[in-house]
């Protein structure tokens, strides 16, 4: 039995119920917008066309599943027809087609059967596999498909986005899709993973002979340090990728970069938003590495055995607890979940501050440590846990 991270009997800041109520609270808040990142306790709104957009719906199809309470699925169903303009309109469409339909569309299927739904969510992965570039055996991450300046690259990140690939194949029986996602998670864990379990953000290929160029960052310190996030996703997008083609070296990758994730966190266990920062560089939080981490491990946990097991576990718990102290957002009337997240610390965008993309995870790791959790992103028919956790 795990710890009780968050009953009454513990004194924890955090409790379901609350959380619960405030996202019903922010149903009013934000209407048929979008939040993105914090600016002081509220959060920045937008219409349905930033990268984002999937984790609001995303928490708000885990609010239903776990509260049974009709007016998150009502909203998140409002909401729906925005995400098919994006397809409809080419509303920036890049590589990140994978976080939003994962987290709108495929819920509305998996939860409530909605037909519609699904042939929407297929969509956005047939235009995901459009992205992938055959000489170099990649998904494209951003620009136009082809572009003579961004052809070439493709980044840590995508590694969460090849799940609608690998569903659009269970849902379809066709099987390219999964076939383009095995080869892209091949590429990333050959270039991107590095020696030590450490990832690069970005690397660059010859889009027209394949042949790999070398690295660059692009939200991290430098080419050679950890930016805290990719380090993150790598964790969790080869846990989920295990997941679906059951595959220890995906594991292999997930659980040597969980280690490394650990082994280069601050002495205070919360995030910097790179994990190898010189003394001179701002250190800013960034929580939503720590919440995306904790999740990614307890999927990893969940496709362990023996002392590798107890060990990813006992990191994810430490994780969640250290965010449930240290940055979970106490403040009454408060809009988002977790203080210090960091967006994009170069451009200066959400940095400190409430990050959409944190909340969302935060509130998986939770359900996941409550044994509450529904997978979006693995296979549909598999459940991450078996020994619930206290309840709250
Ligand atoms: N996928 C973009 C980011 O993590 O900032």
């Amino acid at each position: 039995m795990l710890d009780p991270l968050f009953s009454p009997s513990t004194n924890s800041p955090v409790s379901l119920p609350d959380l619960v109520r405030r996202v019903e609270r922010n149903l009013q808040h934000f209407g048929l917008q979008f939040p993105t990142v914090g600016e002081s306790t509220r959060y920045v709104l937008t219409e349905n066309k930033h990268w984002l957009s999937g984790f609001w719906t995303g928490l708000l199809w885990q609010v239903y599943a776990v509260s049974g309470q009709a007016c998150f699925k009502d909203h998140a169903l409002k909401l729906l027809p925005s995400f098919r303009q994006r397809l409809d309109q080419q509303i920036h469409i890049t590589h990140d087609l994978g976080f939003l339909f994962t987290l709108s569309a495929r819920p509305a299927w998996q939860l409530l059967g909605n037909a519609d739904a699904r042939e929407l969510a297929v969509r956005g992965a047939r235009e995901l596999a459009a992205r992938f570039r055959p000489a170099g055996k990649y998904i494209q991450a951003w620009g136009e498909i082809g572009s003579e300046d961004e052809g070439g690259r493709t980044i840590i990140d995508t590694m969460m986005n090849v799940h609608l690939l690998f569903w659009a194949t269970a849902q379809t029986g066709e099987p390219h899709f999964a076939s383009l996602a095995r080869q892209h998670s091949d590429v990333t864990a050959r270039y991107l993973m590095r020696e030590d379990g450490s990832s690069y953000h970005t690397f660059f290929f010859d889009q027209h002979t394949g042949e790999p160029l070398g690295p660059q960052t692009h939200q991290g310190y430098a080419d050679d340090s950890l930016w805290a996030r990719g380090q993150a996703w790598a964790i969790y997008g080869f846990a989920a990728a295990d997941a679906w083609c059951d595959a220890a070296v995906y594991r292999d990758v997930a659980y040597r970069a969980a280690l490394r994730f650990m082994a280069e966190l601050p002495a205070d266990g919360v995030p910097t938003w790179d994990l190898r920062l010189p003394d001179d560089a701002p250190s800013y939080p960034d929580t939503s590495a720590g919440a995306i981490a904790a999740a990614g491990m307890f999927r990893l946990a969940n496709r362990l055995t023996g002392e590798h097991q107890t060990t990813i576990r006992s990191h994810a718990e430490t994780l969640l607890r250290t965010l449930i102290h240290t940055s979970f957002e106490t403040l009454h009337d408060a809009q988002g979940l977790l203080r210090g997240g960091t967006y994009h610390a170069h451009k200066q965008q959400g940095v400190d501050a409430y990050f959409i993309c944190g909340d969302y995870f935060f509130f998986e790791a939770l359900l996941m440590h409550l044994g509450q959790y529904v997978d979006f992103w693995g296979p549909e028919s598999v459940k991450l846990r078996s020994d619930p956790a206290t309840s709250v």
